[in-house]
Protein backbone atom coordinates (compact mmCIF):
# COMPACT_ATOMS: atom_id res chain seq x y z
CA UNK A 1 0.00 0.00 0.00
CA UNK A 2 1.43 3.49 -0.73
CA UNK A 3 0.77 6.01 1.85
CA UNK A 4 0.26 9.36 0.82
CA UNK A 5 1.18 12.35 3.23
CA UNK A 6 -0.27 15.91 2.36
CA UNK A 7 0.58 18.85 4.40
CA UNK A 8 -1.74 21.49 4.79
CA UNK A 9 -2.51 24.54 6.03
CA UNK A 10 -5.34 26.85 4.70
CA UNK A 11 -5.88 24.21 1.79
CA UNK A 12 -9.77 23.78 2.55
CA UNK A 13 -10.55 24.80 -1.43
CA UNK A 14 -7.97 22.33 -2.96
CA UNK A 15 -8.68 19.54 -1.22
CA UNK A 16 -11.99 18.40 -3.46
CA UNK A 17 -9.65 18.76 -6.22
CA UNK A 18 -6.46 16.83 -5.33
CA UNK A 19 -7.93 13.72 -3.38
CA UNK A 20 -10.71 12.68 -5.99
CA UNK A 21 -7.64 13.15 -8.74
CA UNK A 22 -5.46 11.25 -6.50
CA UNK A 23 -8.07 8.45 -6.09
CA UNK A 24 -8.91 8.38 -10.17
CA UNK A 25 -4.75 8.84 -11.10
CA UNK A 26 -4.34 5.38 -8.61
CA UNK A 27 -7.69 3.63 -8.86
CA UNK A 28 -6.94 3.27 -12.70
CA UNK A 29 -3.96 1.23 -12.13
CA UNK A 30 -4.91 -0.37 -8.99
CA UNK A 31 -2.57 0.98 -6.47
CA UNK A 32 -4.04 0.62 -2.99
CA UNK A 33 -3.91 3.66 -1.04
CA UNK A 34 -4.45 5.90 1.83
CA UNK A 35 -4.44 9.70 2.14
CA UNK A 36 -3.14 11.00 5.15
CA UNK A 37 -4.10 15.14 5.34
CA UNK A 38 -1.70 16.50 8.03
CA UNK A 39 -3.25 19.55 9.09
CA UNK A 40 -2.69 22.43 11.49
CA UNK A 41 -5.68 23.44 12.65
CA UNK A 42 -6.67 25.74 10.05
CA UNK A 43 -9.15 28.48 10.15
CA UNK A 44 -10.35 27.70 7.19
CA UNK A 45 -11.88 24.34 8.07
CA UNK A 46 -9.17 22.21 5.45
CA UNK A 47 -10.16 18.95 7.65
CA UNK A 48 -14.05 19.32 7.70
CA UNK A 49 -13.39 19.56 4.09
CA UNK A 50 -11.78 16.27 4.13
CA UNK A 51 -14.16 14.45 6.49
CA UNK A 52 -16.76 15.48 4.16
CA UNK A 53 -14.79 13.76 1.32
CA UNK A 54 -13.97 10.28 3.34
CA UNK A 55 -17.63 9.18 2.75
CA UNK A 56 -17.20 9.18 -0.97
CA UNK A 57 -13.38 8.41 -0.81
CA UNK A 58 -12.69 6.46 2.76
CA UNK A 59 -8.96 5.76 1.81
CA UNK A 60 -8.44 9.32 3.15
CA UNK A 61 -8.47 11.27 6.18
CA UNK A 62 -7.28 13.93 8.38
CA UNK A 63 -4.99 14.41 11.24
CA UNK A 64 -5.21 17.53 13.08
CA UNK A 65 -2.14 19.07 14.78
CA UNK A 66 -2.80 21.57 17.54
CA UNK A 67 1.12 22.29 18.46
CA UNK A 68 4.35 21.96 16.87
CA UNK A 69 3.07 23.83 13.80
CA UNK A 70 5.12 23.88 10.62
CA UNK A 71 5.55 21.66 7.16
CA UNK A 72 8.22 19.62 8.80
CA UNK A 73 6.88 18.47 11.90
CA UNK A 74 4.11 17.98 9.47
CA UNK A 75 5.66 15.44 7.56
CA UNK A 76 7.67 13.69 10.25
CA UNK A 77 4.16 13.04 12.47
CA UNK A 78 2.59 11.94 9.07
CA UNK A 79 5.71 9.26 8.90
CA UNK A 80 4.34 7.92 12.06
CA UNK A 81 0.72 8.07 11.07
CA UNK A 82 1.19 6.24 7.92
CA UNK A 83 0.74 2.10 7.76
CA UNK A 84 1.78 1.77 4.29
CA UNK A 85 5.03 0.34 2.14
CA UNK A 86 6.04 2.85 0.30
CA UNK A 87 5.24 6.71 1.29
CA UNK A 88 4.71 9.80 -0.78
CA UNK A 89 4.54 13.13 0.12
CA UNK A 90 3.38 16.28 -1.92
CA UNK A 91 1.87 19.35 -1.80
CA UNK A 92 -1.60 20.13 -1.65
CA UNK A 93 -2.47 22.95 -4.08
CA UNK A 94 -1.82 20.45 -7.22
CA UNK A 95 1.45 22.58 -7.76
CA UNK A 96 2.99 18.42 -7.83
CA UNK A 97 1.39 16.87 -11.07
CA UNK A 98 -0.59 13.90 -9.68
CA UNK A 99 -0.07 11.50 -12.75
CA UNK A 100 3.65 10.94 -12.00
CA UNK A 101 2.35 8.95 -8.74
CA UNK A 102 2.23 5.52 -10.10
CA UNK A 103 5.55 6.33 -12.06
CA UNK A 104 6.90 7.01 -8.86
CA UNK A 105 5.81 4.17 -7.20
CA UNK A 106 7.00 2.04 -9.76
CA UNK A 107 10.31 3.31 -9.41
CA UNK A 108 10.38 2.07 -5.88
CA UNK A 109 8.32 -1.04 -6.32
CA UNK A 110 9.94 -2.54 -9.57
CA UNK A 111 12.93 -0.41 -10.24
CA UNK A 112 14.40 -0.83 -7.09
CA UNK A 113 14.75 2.41 -5.79
CA UNK A 114 14.76 3.10 -2.21
CA UNK A 115 14.15 6.90 -2.95
CA UNK A 116 12.41 8.73 -5.48
CA UNK A 117 12.57 12.30 -5.83
CA UNK A 118 9.78 14.24 -8.49
CA UNK A 119 12.29 16.71 -10.01
CA UNK A 120 12.21 20.37 -11.47
CA UNK A 121 15.82 20.08 -12.06
CA UNK A 122 15.82 17.13 -14.61
CA UNK A 123 16.09 17.33 -18.42
CA UNK A 124 11.92 17.17 -19.06
CA UNK A 125 11.18 18.48 -15.68
CA UNK A 126 10.76 22.69 -14.79
CA UNK A 127 9.07 25.40 -13.63
CA UNK A 128 5.52 27.01 -15.42
CA UNK A 129 6.45 30.78 -14.93
CA UNK A 130 8.00 32.09 -11.75
CA UNK A 131 10.14 35.63 -11.64
CA UNK A 132 13.50 35.39 -12.73
CA UNK A 133 14.18 36.31 -8.75
CA UNK A 134 12.65 33.17 -7.47
CA UNK A 135 14.30 30.88 -10.26
CA UNK A 136 17.46 32.32 -9.02
CA UNK A 137 17.05 31.85 -5.41
CA UNK A 138 16.09 28.59 -6.00
CA UNK A 139 19.31 27.76 -8.26
CA UNK A 140 21.12 29.54 -5.71
CA UNK A 141 19.52 27.46 -2.82
CA UNK A 142 19.93 24.23 -4.71
CA UNK A 143 23.70 25.07 -5.58
CA UNK A 144 24.71 25.55 -2.00
CA UNK A 145 23.32 22.14 -1.22
CA UNK A 146 24.92 20.22 -3.94
CA UNK A 147 28.10 18.79 -1.32
CA UNK A 148 25.06 16.98 -0.01
CA UNK A 149 23.51 15.12 -2.23
CA UNK A 150 23.51 13.66 -6.07
CA UNK A 151 19.74 14.73 -6.12
CA UNK A 152 19.36 17.27 -8.33
CA UNK A 153 16.20 18.71 -6.32
CA UNK A 154 16.98 18.27 -2.53
CA UNK A 155 14.62 21.11 -2.19
CA UNK A 156 11.69 19.49 -3.52
CA UNK A 157 8.24 18.41 -1.52
CA UNK A 158 7.72 15.76 -3.43
CA UNK A 159 9.20 12.35 -3.04
CA UNK A 160 8.38 8.98 -1.86
CA UNK A 161 10.36 6.30 -0.34
CA UNK A 162 10.69 3.41 1.15
CA UNK A 163 9.94 3.04 5.53
CA UNK A 164 13.26 2.25 6.16
CA UNK A 165 15.11 4.75 4.82
CA UNK A 166 14.19 6.86 7.74
CA UNK A 167 13.67 4.52 10.35
CA UNK A 168 15.97 5.40 13.22
CA UNK A 169 17.32 8.24 11.75
CA UNK A 170 17.04 11.20 13.71
CA UNK A 171 15.26 14.26 11.51
CA UNK A 172 14.92 17.20 12.77
CA UNK A 173 12.14 19.10 12.34
CA UNK A 174 13.22 22.73 12.39
CA UNK A 175 14.11 22.97 8.86
CA UNK A 176 11.92 23.42 5.67
CA UNK A 177 13.41 21.01 3.31
CA UNK A 178 12.73 17.94 5.00
CA UNK A 179 13.90 15.89 1.92
CA UNK A 180 17.13 17.00 2.55
CA UNK A 181 17.32 16.30 5.83
CA UNK A 182 16.27 13.08 4.66
CA UNK A 183 18.84 12.87 2.07
CA UNK A 184 21.50 13.70 4.48
CA UNK A 185 20.30 11.45 7.13
CA UNK A 186 18.43 8.38 5.87
CA UNK A 187 19.53 4.94 4.60
CA UNK A 188 19.20 4.52 1.38
CA UNK A 189 21.20 3.48 -1.76
CA UNK A 190 19.36 4.04 -4.80
CA UNK A 191 17.79 6.94 -5.05
CA UNK A 192 16.12 8.41 -8.67
CA UNK A 193 14.49 10.82 -10.08
CA UNK A 194 11.02 11.34 -12.47
CA UNK A 195 10.98 15.10 -14.14
CA UNK A 196 8.19 16.96 -13.23
CA UNK A 197 6.33 20.83 -14.11
CA UNK A 198 5.97 22.66 -11.19
CA UNK A 199 2.82 24.30 -11.69
CA UNK A 200 1.97 27.71 -9.68
CA UNK A 201 -1.17 27.12 -7.22
CA UNK A 202 -4.49 28.52 -8.61
CA UNK A 203 -6.57 28.71 -5.13
CA UNK A 204 -5.14 29.82 -1.87
CA UNK A 205 -1.62 31.64 -0.94
CA UNK A 206 1.80 30.58 -0.75
CA UNK A 207 3.17 30.26 2.62
CA UNK A 208 7.19 30.95 1.89
CA UNK A 209 8.05 33.60 3.88
CA UNK A 210 11.35 35.69 3.85
CA UNK A 211 11.96 33.91 7.30
CA UNK A 212 12.58 31.12 5.42
CA UNK A 213 15.72 31.99 3.56
CA UNK A 214 17.83 32.37 6.60
CA UNK A 215 16.22 29.66 8.30
CA UNK A 216 17.51 27.55 5.14
CA UNK A 217 20.68 28.84 5.81
CA UNK A 218 20.94 27.29 9.38
CA UNK A 219 19.63 24.44 8.02
CA UNK A 220 22.19 23.87 5.67
CA UNK A 221 25.11 24.70 8.64
CA UNK A 222 23.80 21.87 10.67
CA UNK A 223 23.76 19.44 7.73
CA UNK A 224 26.93 19.98 6.57
CA UNK A 225 28.26 19.52 10.47
CA UNK A 226 26.67 16.18 10.40
CA UNK A 227 28.74 13.08 10.86
CA UNK A 228 29.43 11.26 7.25
CA UNK A 229 27.34 14.75 5.20
CA UNK A 230 29.35 16.08 1.91
CA UNK A 231 32.11 14.07 2.98
CA UNK A 232 34.89 15.60 0.21
CA UNK A 233 34.27 19.12 1.84
CA UNK A 234 34.63 17.55 5.53
CA UNK A 235 38.01 15.42 4.04
CA UNK A 236 39.73 18.89 2.98
CA UNK A 237 39.47 20.79 5.82
CA UNK A 238 40.23 17.56 8.01
CA UNK A 239 43.41 17.21 5.74
CA UNK A 240 44.03 21.02 6.39
CA UNK A 241 43.94 20.64 10.49
CA UNK A 242 46.15 17.79 9.62
CA UNK A 243 48.68 19.72 8.03
CA UNK A 244 48.79 22.20 11.01
CA UNK A 245 49.36 19.53 13.25
CA UNK A 246 52.59 18.00 11.61
CA UNK A 247 53.44 21.55 11.10
CA UNK A 248 53.59 22.08 14.86
CA UNK A 249 54.55 19.01 15.66
CA UNK A 250 57.64 19.16 13.76
CA UNK A 251 58.40 22.79 15.31
CA UNK A 252 57.86 21.28 18.85
CA UNK A 253 60.52 18.92 18.44
CA UNK A 254 62.71 20.62 16.63
CA UNK A 255 62.56 23.48 19.24
CA UNK A 256 62.78 20.87 22.36
CA UNK A 257 64.63 18.53 21.18
CA UNK A 258 66.66 19.80 18.44
CA UNK A 259 70.37 20.71 18.65
CA UNK A 260 70.25 24.57 18.70
CA UNK A 261 66.53 25.42 20.80
CA UNK A 262 66.53 29.36 18.96
CA UNK A 263 66.65 28.17 15.56
CA UNK A 264 64.76 25.47 13.70
CA UNK A 265 66.12 24.97 10.79
CA UNK A 266 69.86 24.07 12.48
CA UNK A 267 70.68 21.18 13.01
CA UNK A 268 73.97 18.85 12.79
CA UNK A 269 72.91 15.91 12.45
CA UNK A 270 70.36 15.62 9.50
CA UNK A 271 68.78 12.45 10.56
CA UNK A 272 66.95 14.21 13.37
CA UNK A 273 64.92 16.27 10.99
CA UNK A 274 63.67 12.96 9.27
CA UNK A 275 63.39 11.44 12.67
CA UNK A 276 60.59 14.50 13.83
CA UNK A 277 59.37 14.06 10.51
CA UNK A 278 58.59 10.42 10.37
CA UNK A 279 57.06 11.65 13.90
CA UNK A 280 54.89 14.39 12.95
CA UNK A 281 53.46 12.01 9.65
CA UNK A 282 52.33 9.35 12.66
CA UNK A 283 50.91 12.10 14.60
CA UNK A 284 49.02 13.85 11.78
CA UNK A 285 48.00 10.60 10.01
CA UNK A 286 46.45 9.78 13.87
CA UNK A 287 44.76 13.35 14.17
CA UNK A 288 43.25 13.05 10.58
CA UNK A 289 42.15 9.32 10.79
CA UNK A 290 39.87 9.74 13.50
CA UNK A 291 37.87 13.01 13.02
CA UNK A 292 37.37 10.91 9.23
CA UNK A 293 35.75 8.03 11.19
CA UNK A 294 34.25 9.78 13.30
CA UNK A 295 32.98 13.04 11.34
CA UNK A 296 33.75 12.90 7.61
CA UNK A 297 32.80 9.53 6.96
CA UNK A 298 30.49 8.40 10.16
CA UNK A 299 32.31 4.81 9.79
CA UNK A 300 32.27 3.83 13.44
CA UNK A 301 30.54 0.52 12.87
CA UNK A 302 33.37 -0.34 11.02
CA UNK A 303 36.21 -2.41 12.70
CA UNK A 304 38.68 0.61 13.79
CA UNK A 305 42.16 -0.76 13.99
CA UNK A 306 41.26 -2.24 10.36
CA UNK A 307 40.33 1.00 9.08
CA UNK A 308 43.23 2.26 10.62
CA UNK A 309 45.95 0.26 9.46
CA UNK A 310 44.52 0.93 5.70
CA UNK A 311 44.36 4.45 5.87
CA UNK A 312 47.85 4.59 7.67
CA UNK A 313 49.15 2.23 4.26
CA UNK A 314 47.14 4.88 1.78
CA UNK A 315 48.36 7.97 3.61
CA UNK A 316 52.42 6.15 2.52
CA UNK A 317 51.54 5.75 -0.79
CA UNK A 318 50.22 8.69 -1.48
CA UNK A 319 53.18 10.23 0.27
CA UNK A 320 55.52 8.09 -2.10
CA UNK A 321 53.50 9.01 -5.21
CA UNK A 322 53.93 12.71 -3.65
CA UNK A 323 57.80 11.81 -3.58
CA UNK A 324 58.25 10.37 -6.61
CA UNK A 325 56.13 13.08 -8.69
CA UNK A 326 57.81 16.10 -7.11
CA UNK A 327 61.43 14.49 -7.78
CA UNK A 328 60.25 14.00 -11.77
CA UNK A 329 58.82 17.55 -11.81
CA UNK A 330 61.52 19.25 -9.94
CA UNK A 331 65.11 16.90 -11.31
CA UNK A 332 63.90 15.27 -14.27
CA UNK A 333 61.47 18.11 -15.81
CA UNK A 334 63.36 21.48 -14.30
CA UNK A 335 60.27 22.86 -12.58
CA UNK A 336 62.63 23.74 -9.95
CA UNK A 337 62.39 27.64 -10.10
CA UNK A 338 59.41 30.33 -9.28
CA UNK A 339 56.38 29.66 -10.76
CA UNK A 340 57.03 26.80 -12.35
CA UNK A 341 58.03 24.77 -8.95
CA UNK A 342 54.96 26.08 -7.32
CA UNK A 343 52.35 25.15 -10.00
CA UNK A 344 54.01 21.50 -9.89
CA UNK A 345 53.54 21.72 -6.24
CA UNK A 346 49.64 22.78 -6.41
CA UNK A 347 49.14 20.12 -9.19
CA UNK A 348 51.20 17.00 -7.24
CA UNK A 349 49.00 18.15 -3.75
CA UNK A 350 45.82 18.07 -5.80
CA UNK A 351 46.44 14.89 -7.02
CA UNK A 352 47.69 13.33 -3.73
CA UNK A 353 44.81 14.74 -2.07
CA UNK A 354 42.79 12.44 -4.57
CA UNK A 355 44.52 9.64 -4.09
CA UNK A 356 43.90 10.22 -0.44
CA UNK A 357 40.40 10.60 -0.28
CA UNK A 358 39.44 7.88 -2.94
CA UNK A 359 41.76 5.88 -0.46
CA UNK A 360 40.13 6.64 2.07
CA UNK A 361 36.34 6.17 1.01
CA UNK A 362 36.32 3.51 -0.95
CA UNK A 363 38.83 1.19 0.96
CA UNK A 364 39.88 2.51 4.45
CA UNK A 365 36.51 3.36 5.55
CA UNK A 366 34.20 0.94 2.92
CA UNK A 367 31.35 -0.24 4.42
N1 LIG B 1 0.89 21.25 8.08
C1 LIG B 1 1.44 22.32 7.52
N2 LIG B 1 1.96 23.28 8.31
N3 LIG B 1 1.49 22.43 6.18
C2 LIG B 1 2.04 23.54 5.64
C3 LIG B 1 2.60 24.57 6.41
C4 LIG B 1 2.55 24.43 7.83
O1 LIG B 1 3.00 25.26 8.59
N4 LIG B 1 3.08 25.51 5.57
C5 LIG B 1 2.83 25.08 4.32
N5 LIG B 1 2.19 23.90 4.36
C6 LIG B 1 1.72 23.09 3.24
C7 LIG B 1 0.85 23.84 2.25
O2 LIG B 1 -0.51 23.80 2.65
C8 LIG B 1 1.10 23.07 0.97
O3 LIG B 1 0.33 21.92 0.88
C9 LIG B 1 2.57 22.69 1.09
O4 LIG B 1 2.86 22.68 2.50
C10 LIG B 1 3.51 23.64 0.35
O5 LIG B 1 3.29 24.94 0.82
P1 LIG B 1 3.21 26.19 -0.18
O6 LIG B 1 2.87 27.38 0.62
O7 LIG B 1 2.34 25.86 -1.36
O8 LIG B 1 4.72 26.29 -0.57
P2 LIG B 1 5.39 26.61 -1.96
O9 LIG B 1 4.53 26.26 -3.13
O10 LIG B 1 5.96 27.95 -1.93
O11 LIG B 1 6.63 25.58 -1.80
C11 LIG B 1 6.74 24.44 -2.52
O12 LIG B 1 7.95 24.48 -3.24
C12 LIG B 1 9.12 24.33 -2.50
C13 LIG B 1 10.26 24.32 -3.47
O13 LIG B 1 10.37 25.52 -4.12
C14 LIG B 1 6.68 23.20 -1.61
O14 LIG B 1 6.61 22.06 -2.42
C15 LIG B 1 7.87 23.02 -0.78
O15 LIG B 1 7.80 21.74 -0.12
C16 LIG B 1 9.06 23.05 -1.70
O16 LIG B 1 10.20 22.95 -0.88
MN1 LIG C 1 2.67 25.70 -3.35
Amino acid sequence: MLSIIIPTYNEKGNMPLIIPRIAEVLGKVDIPHEIIVMDDDSPDGTASAVEELSSEFPQARCVVRKSDRGLSPSVIQGFGEARGDIYLVMDADLSHPVDVLPLMYRSIVEGGSDVVVGSRHTKEGGIENWPFLRRFISWGAALMARPLTSCSDPMSGFFALKPGVIKGAPLRAKGYKILLEILVKGRYERISEVPITFKNREIGESKLGSKVMINYLQHLLTLYLYPGSASLVKFLFVGGTGMLVDLGMVSLLLLFLGDNRFDLFSFKDIRFFYLFQAVSFIYAVTWNFVWNRYWTFDARSGSSSGQYVRFFLVAIFAFLVRSILLFLAVDLMGFDHQPLYEIALVGVIMIVTIINYLGSKLWAFSK
